[in-house]
């Protein structure tokens, strides 16, 4: 599932987006291998006084927090200013994530950020969203949501675990299907489809959230506003 340029294209774009960090902010931490550069970055940024809190997308980001030294707070505590997350594929500033399997979390802090900047090699460039839709689904669910996701003209495919035997079992204790739609038409009418299955806990299609897509390219950073 994992898929994607180089580190360095990773790391140009994780760093330039935390430079867009200011003092007392809050800042969604996303999950990832570019969104933990952003998260080291911030890391150094703090040891040299900046004075952010964060809020983490996943078990991966806050241990990565907790290592580069980053306070950290709650939703329940705080509102994100900003947050920066990292994308499986981006297509008008739309969105698959899950890569990692933690778009939900992802979502419920990037979606309560004032500002999303996402950060991704130039390899998740599309014209349109077409790589698999990742779909939380809880356990009794898995059957019950394959089928209506067939309904849907999509195939579900349950995400294997690596080094584990059996399903990945995602931080919230669900499944993941991995849900190939082919070329997505319309990615807010798929969202909304997707959301309305009983047992879904989420999806991965980001639709309207991004307000920045910082592209990390052999040369330099692009800065895209959809
Ligand atoms: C995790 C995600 C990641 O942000 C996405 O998979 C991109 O990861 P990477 O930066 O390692 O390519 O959505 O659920």
């Amino acid at each position: 599932m994992k898929r994607g340029g180089s580190d360095e294209q990773k790391r140009r774009a994780g760093e330039a987006a935390a430079d867009a960090v200011d003092d007392g902010q809050v800042v969604g931490l996303g999950t990832g291998s570019t969104a933990a550069h952003a998260i080291r970055a911030l890391g150094r940024a703090v040891d040299s006084g900046l004075d952010i809190e964060g809020v983490p997308t996943s078990y991966q980001s806050r241990e990565l927090a907790r290592d580069a030294g980053i306070p950290l707070t709650t939703l329940d505590e705080a509102t994100p200013d900003i947050a920066i997350d990292g994308a499986d594929q981006v297509a008008d500033g739309d969105l698959i994530k899950g890569g990692g399997a933690a778009h939900a979390r992802e979502k419920l802090v990037d979606a309560a950020a004032d500002r999303l900047l996402v950060v991704a090699d130039d390899s998740k460039l599309a014209d349109r969203l077409s790589v698999p839709v990742p779909v939380e689904v809880m356990p009794d669910a898995r059957e019950p949501v394959a089928a209506r996701v067939r309904e849907l003209e999509g195939d579900p495919e349950l995400r294997a675990a690596e080094r584990k035997d059996g399903p990945v079992v995602t931080d919230n204790g669900n499944l993941v299907l991995d849900c190939d739609f082919g070329e997505v038409d319309d990615p807010g009418r798929l969202a909304a489809d997707l959301s309305a299955i009983p047992g879904v806990l989420e999806h991965g299609l980001f639709v309207d959230l991004a307000d920045a897509i910082y592209v990390g390219t052999d040369e330099d950073v692009t800065v895209r506003e959809p």
